[in-house]
């Protein structure tokens, strides 16, 4: 455990996002560029207008600002137990029965949803499939056993190549949990992350009193950063060196090595 570095370690070496500094955040309008103002007006104007607009209409992408060099596009991904693919609306029945159960929406800033609100909150994560720009949002299903036990997603928060970072989020059906299930889906979302979408840090915002995130968090390699991103969570990063520090631990853990 000596061996791996610290969040501050981290900070020097391998600078955070913008979202552990604040401060560095760029201001709206402070150093913007003419293009960038007409977007953030035209961006303004549709949240305004939002209250007026049918349901499901979101901000047309050209308003949401610089993209990641090439668009990450949800694609199955095989691990040793599980399969990591697109969502589907064949899946409506698990994925209501996995939402309604009250200890995976403990700490979720998810309602209780009925069958038809599930279904639609499904139906937003079958659309949710692609990374490019700042604010996207791709989930996967996480299939065992040919059936769905949950899903991991991948926000990207800032798409700048020196800061690129997005935050992962896990649900795991309780009935298949305390096997690693989850631990599995989320190593290899985020390899997807350092891998494809070229992030420098994947964060994970948890709430205090969610111990058993906090305990996968921390079993995948993630610290907890130093400025949490919202004052009522703890805000976990992992980067690319600190996941290496933690793999390397692990094989030598196993092979016996001290
Ligand atoms: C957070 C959540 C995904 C964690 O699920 P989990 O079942 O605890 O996690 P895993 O599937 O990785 O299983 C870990 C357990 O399996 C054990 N395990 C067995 N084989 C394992 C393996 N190969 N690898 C890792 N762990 C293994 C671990 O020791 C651990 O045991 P423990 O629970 O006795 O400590 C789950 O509790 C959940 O969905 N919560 C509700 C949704 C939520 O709050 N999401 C997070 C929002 S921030």
């Amino acid at each position: 455990m000596g061996a791996v570095p610290t969040v501050e370690d981290m900070t020097r070496a391998e600078p955070l996002g913008t979202s552990f500094a604040p401060s560095r955040r760029r201001t709206a309008g402070a150093t913007a560029e003419p293009a960038d103002r007409v977007r953030s007006g035209l961006a303004a104007a549709v949240h305004a207008l939002r209250p007026l607009l049918p349901a499901g209409v979101s901000r047309p992408r050209f308003l949401r600002g610089p993209r990641i060099e090439v668009p990450v596009d949800a694609h199955p991904i095989r691990t040793d137990r599980l399969v990591l693919r697109r969502h589907r609306l064949e899946d409506a029945e698990a994925w209501y029965r996995i939402q309604s159960t009250p200890e995976v929406v403990e700490h979720l800033p998810w309602p209780v949803r009925d069958r038809e609100a599930s279904r639609e909150h499904l139906r937003h994560r079958v659309r949710h499939s692609r990374l490019w720009q700042s604010g996207d949002f791709l989930a996967l299903a996480v299939e065992h056993d040919g059936r769905l036990v949950g899903d991991v997603s991948l926000h990207l928060r800032d798409v700048q190549p020196a800061e690129r970072s997005v935050e992962i989020g896990w649900v795991l059906d309780p009935a298949v949990g305390g096997r690693g299930l989850a631990s599995e889906a989320s190593a290899a979302m985020i390899d997807l992350a350092f891998r494809e979408v070229g992030a420098k840090t994947v964060t994970a915002v948890i709430e205090p009193e969610n111990t058993r995130s906090i305990a996968l968090a921390e079993r995948l390699g993630f610290l907890r950063a130093t400025a949490p991103r919202r004052s009522s969570s703890i805000t976990f990063a992992i980067t690319p060196s600190l996941l290496a520090a933690r793999r390397a631990e692990r094989t030598a853990g196993s092979t016996g090595r001290s």
